[in-house]
Parts: structure tokens; sequence; C-alpha cells
């Protein structure tokens, strides 16, 4: 037994980095997985991946800045499992300026991968699962079982960063965000919470190469790392450890919340 049988869950951007571990995991946990990325070709290999595990996964490549490719995501996981339950909103980059160079189209842009995304996804979302809890809560008197959305902000959104005006107002916004849901669809025993990672090995915290837009230099990550706790970077899976128990009726009574993933960084959350 698994602690998502039954269960069926989107995880946006889980082409790579944290939501490759995540949807690896929630498989594991006996989850039905919809795979979203932007490319097409790292999803088809997280859905390999859970598919040789013994898990079941479709992919669904879909650029979700869009609210009709998200809807197109959400659809999709309904139409192949019959209904959707765990909406992990994990979809997000990063293009850093510094701010008084940091023209409209870079604000904008940073704002709808890493805001609008969530808002596409969780909108599009609705029908299935407020709607759902709703119906079933007027004939039954209480929702079936309780069913999560988790977003993804960043500690950066609580220190602030220099060179990430765009970013941080988006993840600072999901904070907001998921409190706000929280007290909307909890009566509908939709838990609603975030997860902060810190700093994570992923692309975006790989050493960054002349003329890349991703990437932090390494002077940046040295200093990052005197920052840690717990004396290392974080791996995907730290974050996927918490987005598992934020998808799992262990987190029933959790709501609202935004949890720091950062090895106890100084300063953080
Ligand atoms: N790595 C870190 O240290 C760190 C820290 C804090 C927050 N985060 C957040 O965690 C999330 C995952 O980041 P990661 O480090 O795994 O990055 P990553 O680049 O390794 O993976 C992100 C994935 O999202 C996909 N994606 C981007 N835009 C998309 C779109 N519009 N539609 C569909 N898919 C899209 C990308 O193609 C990529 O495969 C992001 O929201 C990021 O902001 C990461």
């Amino acid at each position: 037994m698994g602690r998502l049988d039954d269960r069926v869950a989107i995880i946006t951007g889980s082409g790579r980095g944290i939501g490759h571990a995540t949807a690896l995991r929630l498989a594991e946990e006996g989850a039905a997985i919809v795979v979203n990325d932007l490319d097409p070709e790292p999803a088809q290999e997280t859905v390999a991946e859970i598919e040789k595990n013994g898990g079941r996964a479709i992919s669904v490549a879909a650029n979700i800045m869009e609210a009709a490719e998200a809807k197109k995501v959400v659809d999709a996981a309904v139409a192949e499992y019959g209904k959707l339950d765990i909406l992990i909103n994990n979809a997000g980059t990063t293009r850093d300026n510094m701010f008084h160079n940091m023209g409209p189209d870079v604000f904008e842009f940073g704002v709808k991968v890493n805001l609008f995304t969530a808002y596409n996804m969780t909108y599009a979302a609705m029908p299935y699962m407020r709607e759902v809890a709703k119906k079933e809560k007027t004939e039954q008197g209480q929702p079936a079982y309780n069913r999560k959305i988790v977003f993804t902000s960043s500690v950066a959104a609580i220190t602030g960063n220099p060179g990430q005006a765009n970013y941080t107002a988006a993840k600072g916004g999901l904070i907001a965000l998921t409190k706000t849901l929280a007290r909307e669809l909890g009566p509908f025993w939709i838990n609603v919470n975030a997860v902060a990672p810190g700093f994570i090995e992923t692309r975006l915290t790989a050493a960054k190469k002349e003329g890349e837009d991703l990437g932090i230099p390494e002077q940046m990550r040295t200093m990052a790392l005197m920052l840690i706790s717990l004396g290392r970077y974080g791996r995907p899976e730290d974050v996927a450890n918490v987005h598992a128990f934020l998808a799992s009726p262990d987190s029933d009574y959790v709501s609202g919340v935004t949890i720091p993933v950062t090895g106890g960084q100084i300063g953080g959350m």
C-alpha cells in the first residue's frame, strides 16, 4: 500500500530537476502521474523512468504560461485517469538582471513563468477539484477525501535577492496566493500549501557559463554554501520528500503554510 494509491497527480515542469524527482517520488507512493513540461523530450524521459519502476504516467508537453495550454494539461489528466486529486505547481525559471536594467519584457516574463503558470493550472483544475468536492459535500455531507494543491515559492522571496526582482515578486505572490486559496478551498477539503526551496542543485543553480541565461556565478555558489547550516546544497529529492508529504494524507490537517526546504539556511525563513 502506498500513501498515494488511487490518487491522480499533475506535476508541472517535471521533465527536469525538482519536478522530475517529485514525479518519480509520487509515482513510487502509488499515484498515477501527468508529467508536464515545456520540452517534450525530458517529459517523455520522466514517463519512461516511472514506467520502468512499475508506475503509471503520461506526458503532456505544454507551455503553461498560456491559459489554454494549462487547460490542455488538466483535461488530459481527466481524460486519461478520470479525475484529478493532486496538483504540484512546480514549473518556473529565472531570468536575472539588476532592476535598473530589467525592462518590462523581462519583468513580465518572470511573473508569467513563475506566478501565472501556477494561476493558469490551478484555475483550470477548479472544476475537477473544487466542484467535485462540492458535489460530494452536497450528496454525502463531506468531501470523499482531501485533495492537494502545492505551489513552489523560493526562500529568495523572503530574503530578497539582488538581480531577481521579477522572480522574487512572483515567488512572494505565491506565498500570498497559498494563504488565500487555503481559506477559500478549505471548506472543500482542498489543502493548499507551498514549498520554499533554498539552494537545490539543478540547472538553475549550476555554475554559470559565459553567455548562458541560467545558473549562478561560482563565487555566489560558494557564498551560498557557507550559509547552509547542514553544510551541503539541497538535492531535488529533498524537495520531492516534502512534496510527497504535502500530497499525502499525512498532511490532511496542514493548510496555508509555506515550508522552507533550505538545510537551515541562515537568514532564510
Ligand atoms: N533550484 C533551486 O535552487 C530552486 C530554489 C527555489 C525555488 N526553485 C523553484 O523550483 C522549481 C523547479 O526548479 P528547478 O530548479 O527544478 O529547475 P529546472 O530548470 O531544473 O526545472 C524546471 C522545469 O520546468 C520547465 N518549465 C519552465 N517553464 C515552463 C512552462 N512555461 N511550462 C511548462 N514547463 C516549464 C522547464 O522546461 C524545466 O524542465 C521552479 O519553480 C524554481 O523557481 C528552485
